[in-house]
């Protein structure tokens, strides 16, 4: 999804990033805000996601990937840091043409993670654990070695019409100009069946036909089989990517000068291939299929959608208030809106960091204030990384991260986390010749880096031990991040002053009811300095103190409606040093330190 992600970045490049050319933002501000307390929360909306790379987080059989059983062993990690939602990227069977999102068999568990057994007993002892379990499902394509495909390539019907197929106009030229996502054209030639046929992401993802109305059942019947063996929920892959205009029409160019001629960000995808309007239609399938479910046993099952689209057409994800449809689409807004730009902002930012404190709040604002009132603000969520983008601390910067964990854990709305996160595990350099993901590949040796997700996705950090305690094999099948020796769970651990018991501290805050009910507001924001609060009356209410900019400053809170005179410090990043504001220590809110780049939380009872 990477060069999706560009797209959107390079459209808002536009917008973001030229507040360094002298565009002003746009200024945006929701004031005391209050959670709705007449409903319940359920528990994704109580919850945090954990999302698991499957092949590195834990190697169970010494093969150099990650395994299910390895999941199982590590469970506890969840249960102490109080995670109640773990998302596994699939486990299908898989080529592994795209590491697991090309599937031959979606009812089956690919033997490099296990068996069926295996995930039977995963889901029983997540269970016995109190977590909840979400399946990464992959409606818009499946692999070539799909019975479905080969099926289809012999025109073996109810199969002929799954895949999307079409005539060339002329012998070796395919029907459009469409791009893959990963580079290159969109349709490759069939030999045996004589046709072209579409593949939006790479040659060995061919994309199904959803004008043929069996391929809903067959996803439908996927979505049973899985909530059948006890699944919570799914995150749904690709969605944008569902429909394609029935015209076939040619796209037009992007003018996007930064885009070579193969690149997806070349042409203008928007209500062709990408993007339209019928993919909700779909989406509300399936959420009738969790319905049935949940209507069964009164249990809630979740569904979160992924697409890199417009605001208002990620908000339509949400259904309406007689239908909800996504439990949430993913907000990436932390993610596209601002820190990308470090990376792919062909501009450089005088201030040598990727945002501002008023762009930050923008971006949060914007969010929250595009999310339908039925809905309440307890639906947002917040998505700082995952397999596809570079890490958190490689994007915002490591000094960064303790403070971006404390403003997305006391937002309202869940956080999702990606593994390593909670240590801020960084992204790995990878040669062109050890890279392994088909969208680095795709882009040769001189693009790659660019490219290629491979350096977010190395195994998970464990311990200081041999292959930091993810796996015994010689070789691991990403190299393993060099700096596991200081950066892991064990020591971070053992260390009171570390990223782990800043995020652990967190995800404790996030249960108290000021954060999940309280008003929030962003009292104070420039362009160094970001504010926002949680209140509620008659409970410990809190504030975060984040000061972006690369100077110690002071701050003086007497202004803020709320704040009393005197607040305890409950949080600071790691690089925090002043004596003043050690962690339970009270201190004056009229007048106190933030170094450069630190995030404080006080709490508070509010007046
Ligand atoms: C989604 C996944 C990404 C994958 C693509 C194709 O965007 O997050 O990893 O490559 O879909 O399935
Ligand atoms: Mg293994």
């Amino acid at each position: 999804m990477r060069s999706l992600v560009i797209l959107l970045v390079v459209l808002a490049v536009a917008f973001a990033c030229p507040s360094q050319t002298g565009f002003k933002i746009h200024q945006k501000r929701s004031i005391q805000h209050q959670g709705r307390e007449d409903k319940p929360l359920n528990w994704l909306e109580k919850g945090l996601v954990y999302q698991i790379y499957p092949r590195s987080f834990q190697d169970s059989d010494g093969d150099g990937v990650g395994d299910l059983k390895g999941i199982i062993s590590r469970l506890d990690h969840f249960v102490q840091l109080g995670i109640n939602v773990i998302w596994i990227s699939p486990i299908f069977k898989s080529p592994m043409a795209d590491f697991g999102y090309d599937v031959s068999d979606f009812t089956d568990i690919d033997p490099i993670f296990g068996t069926i057994q295996d995930f039977t007993d995963l889901t029983a002892a997540a269970k016995s654990k109190g977590l909840k379990l979400i399946l990464d499902m992959v409606p818009n394509h499946s692999s070539d070695e799909h019975e479905w495909f080969i099926k289809s390539v012999n025109r073996i019907d109810p199969y002929t019409d799954y895949y999307v197929w079409l005539d060339g106009d002329a012998p070796g030229v395919p029907p459009t100009n469409w791009l893959s996502v990963f580079g290159g054209p969109a349709w490759t030639f069939n030999e045996q069946r004589g046709q072209w046929y579409l593949h939006q992401f790479v040659a060995k993802q061919p994309d199904l036909n959803y004008r043929n109305p069996l391929v809903h059942e067959e996803f439908k019947n996927i979505l049973r089989f899985w909530l059948d063996r006890g699944t919570d929920g799914f995150r749904v892959d690709a969605v944008p990517h569902l429909y394609e205009d029935p015209a076939f029409p040619d796209e037009l160019p992007s003018g996007n000068p930064n885009a070579d001629p193969d690149q997806y960000e070349y042409l203008i995808h928007d209500q062709i291939t990408w993007n339209r309007p019928e993919t909700y239609d779909v989406m509300a399938e399936f959420r009738q299929v969790l319905q049935e479910y949940e209507d069964g046993d009164g249990q809630h099952r979740a569904m979160m959608t992924e697409a890199y689209v417009p605001l208002e057409n990620v908000i339509q994800f949400y259904g309406n208030e007689s239908f909800r449809m996504a439990d949430f689409p993913f907000n990436f807004a932390l993610i596209n809106g601002i820190s990308n730009c470090l990376y792919y902002c062909n501009t450089t930012t005088t201030r040598g960091y990727p945002y501002d404190g008023t762009q930050l709040r923008d971006t949060i604002v914007e969010f929250l204030d595009a999310i339908p009132s039925w809905v309440g603000p307890q639906g947002a969520n917040w998505v700082l990384g995952n397999h596809d983008q570079r890490r958190l601390a490689s994007r915002y910067g490591e000094a960064l991260v303790d403070g971006m964990i404390m403003v997305q854990m006391l937002l309202p709305g869940t956080p999702v986390t990606y593994y390593g996160e909670e240590i801020s595990m960084k992204d790995q350099f990878i040669s062109y010749e050890d890279t392994l993901d088909p969208q680095g590949c795709q882009m040769g040796p001189d693009r790659y880096e660019k490219f290629s997700r491979d350096p977010a996705r190395t195994p998970m950090q464990w311990d200081d031990t041999f292959n930091a305690g993810f796996s015994t094999a010689a070789e691991t099948w990403l190299p393993m991040g060099e700096n596991y020796p200081t950066v892991n769970v064990k020591l971070q651990k053992e260390n009171l002053v570390s990223h782990l018991n800043i995020y652990r501290t967190m995800v404790a805050l996030r249960q108290e009811a000021s954060v999940l009910y309280g008003a929030y507001d962003f009292p104070i924001v420039d362009a160094d300095a970001f504010t926002l609060t949680r209140i509620r009356t008659n409970s410990t209410s809190y504030i975060v103190v984040l000061n972006v900019g690369l100077e110690g400053r002071r701050f003086n809170l007497s202004g803020v409606t709320g704040i009393p005179e005197k607040a305890k410090v409950v949080v600071r990043s790691v690089q925090a040093t002043s004596g003043v504001t050690q962690i339970g220590f009270t201190i004056n809110t009229n007048d106190f330190p933030v170094g450069a780049q630190e995030g404080l939380v006080l709490s508070f009872v509010a007046l």
